[in-house]
């Protein structure tokens, strides 16, 4: 395999969770959480309709691998054990020349405060790091969207930048915080991560 594109083996295992490409069967879990206005507050979709959701299992989310710039991998996060899907992760791919990245993390609120949003965002920055080798990965958030910067933050992101009122979001203006990662970083906080998974 090139290193150059990212087919990971499923499902990917980390401590609690189960890392998996979201299926049909999937439609009603993640209606639970992604239909709620409280869950998409900060994040650039707006609730979503049974509709939409059976049009992104049958599209974007259909994604199993990473061959290309530009495209995204999003996983459902499977609580271990239950078979219950409790949130789903995307990393982005956005530079092939500059081997750049980005994550993103959703997760159903009654799964909140247990570490499993870091702990599956950390799984994406393995295989972003260690699969695609990429060499830098952010995380953009609201600058009010303070449970998801305490996950970058967990995870060693550092914060590079707050551009003030960056964009009209829902009606209203949304200071955006970025936090980055690079490959030396974060194989320096991670020494068990490898370059090759
Ligand atoms: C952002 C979001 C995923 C954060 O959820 P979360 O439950 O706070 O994050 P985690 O699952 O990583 O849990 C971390 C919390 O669990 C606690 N925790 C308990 N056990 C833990 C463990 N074993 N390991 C790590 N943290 C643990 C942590 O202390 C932390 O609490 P704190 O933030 O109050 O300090 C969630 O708020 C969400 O889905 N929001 C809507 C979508 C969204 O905004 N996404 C981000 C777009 S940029």
């Amino acid at each position: 395999m090139s290193p150059d594109e990212l087919r990971p083996a499923y499902p990917i295992r980390t401590e609690r969770l189960l890392l998996r490409p979201l299926t049909a069967a999937d439609a009603e879990a993640l209606l639970a959480y992604r239909s709620r206005p409280d869950v998409c507050r900060y994040v650039p979709f707006q609730p979503m309709t049974p509709e939409v959701i059976a049009d992104r299992l049958a599209t974007h989310w259909a994604t199993t691998a990473l061959t290309d710039e530009g495209q995204s991998l999003t996983l459902g996060i499977e609580l271990g054990g239950t078979g219950r899907l409790i949130g789903d992760v995307i990393l982005f791919w956005h530079s092939r020349q500059h081997r750049g990245g980005e994550i993103g993390y959703v997760l159903n609120p009654e799964f909140a405060g247990e570490g499993y949003a870091t702990e599956a965002a950390l799984a994406m920055l393995r295989l972003g790091f260690g699969g695609l080798r990429l060499h830098r990965i952010i995380g953009r958030i609201d600058e009010r969207n303070e449970p998801s910067a305490r996950v970058l933050r967990r995870l060693g992101m550092r914060q590079e930048a707050r551009l003030v009122r960056n964009e009209l979001f829902k009606g209203e203006w949304s200071t955006e915080v970025d936090f980055a990662m690079l490959a030396d970083e974060f194989f320096f906080r991670y020494p068990d991560s490898t370059r090759s998974a």
